[in-house]
């Protein structure tokens, strides 16, 4: 008998504090068309000094626990895709599997960037498969704000803060159809972020922020993401037309225009998040996924594509039936 994994909850949490472009205007040197036309971004949550990833996953995952109507205590794997955890260790799935009070179950975190949810989902779906776990959460969460040179106007106008969460339980029934997921380690030097110890044992004036060649990026975000579909379409043996919902990374919409194209797909069928959140990194998935759920556009038995792109550079596709 095939065992899927079947989403039974999901959850998100935006921290309450909103950063207009208008706000960054006063910042650097930009302006809120010039934003909104080269991103779609209008606004993005900034965490405030208590909230960490950690404190924001656990909100999520609450959600997603009471949407499922399930005791926390039948999570057997809590899996955290960050790349701002609240410490070096332990690792952010432990403090929050403490945090929700779960005794019985092992977390780790994963980082692999913007794909991180994505590769999540990838690894939930086969310790489900091979029955080594049955209940899973998945969680994206970020304090990008934190990681952000507020002073960079090519940057600080993209990111913001957040968590998405996804709960998954083994079942009979079709869920996760198919993940793939990649990575380049060539890449490194168009998106990365210092580790601070290292950055100050190897060279000290380096500050752990973001850097980023953006234009490049762009060029190559789109290519590989015209790939994935291509490639997670083809797997599957499905048509554009079987996808009833795409949920992208949320990154900028000309970048997802450019793959909703690619699948002939219309905006609308396109969960968007990105004018009001940003990009919030491993969370922006989860927290688009949310939303659809729980505004009653993605409905049951709907087939969803979920796709990510991210610093490494990393890339990936999530295939469900929900
Ligand atoms: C960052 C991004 C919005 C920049 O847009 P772009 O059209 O590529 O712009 P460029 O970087 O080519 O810069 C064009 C000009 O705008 C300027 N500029 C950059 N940021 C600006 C801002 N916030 N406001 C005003 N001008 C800005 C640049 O200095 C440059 O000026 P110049 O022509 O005088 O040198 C875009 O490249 C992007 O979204 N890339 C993908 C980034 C991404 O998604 N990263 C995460 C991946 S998970």
């Amino acid at each position: 008998m095939t065992i899927w994994a079947n989403v039974i909850g999901t959850g998100g949490y935006l921290p309450a504090t909103i950063r207009t472009n208008q706000d960054l205007s006063e910042m650097v040197d930009t302006t809120d068309s010039w934003i909104y036309e080269r991103t779609g971004i209008k606004s993005r949550r900034i965490a405030d000094e208590h909230e960490t990833a950690s404190s924001m996953a656990e909100v999520a995952a609450r959600q997603a626990i009471e949407m499922a109507g399930i005791d926390a205590e039948q999570i057997d794997l809590i899996i955290v895709a960050t790349g701002t955890p609240d410490r070096v260790y332990p690792s952010t799935a432990c403090l929050v599997q403490e945090r929700l009070g779960i005794k019985h179950c092992v977390g780790f975190d994963i980082q692999a960037a913007c794909s991180g949810s994505v590769f999540g989902l990838s690894i939930a779906d086969q310790y489900i498969k091979t029955g080594f776990a049955k209940t899973v959460l998945v969680i994206g969460s970020e304090v990008c704000s934190r990681i952000v040179d507020w002073s960079d106007r090519s940057t600080c106008i993209l990111f913001g803060d957040g968590a998405g969460a996804v709960l998954l339980s083994a079942s009979d029934q079709p869920g996760i159809l198919a993940t793939h997921i990649h990575s380049d380690g060539g890449y490194e030097d168009l998106l990365y972020c210092p580790n601070p110890q290292a950055a100050a044992a190897h060279k000290q004036d380096e500050a752990s922020v973001i850097n980023m060649r953006g234009n490049e990026v762009f060029k190559v975000a789109v290519n590989t993401l015209g790939r994935i579909v291509d490639e997670t379409l083809e797997a599957n043996g499905l048509q554009h037309s079987d996808i009833d919902w795409l949920v992208p990374h949320q990154a900028n919409t000309r970048i997802i225009a450019a793959t909703a194209k690619k699948l002939g797909m219309s905006m609308e069928q396109v969960i968007l998040t990105l004018e009001t959140q940003g990009n919030t990194s491993s969370a922006s998935v989860l927290l688009a996924f949310n939303q659809g759920v729980r505004d009653g556009r993605i409905k049951r038995g709907q087939t969803v594509l979920m796709e990510a792109f991210g610093a490494g550079f990393t890339w990936g596709s999530a295939l469900l039936k929900f």
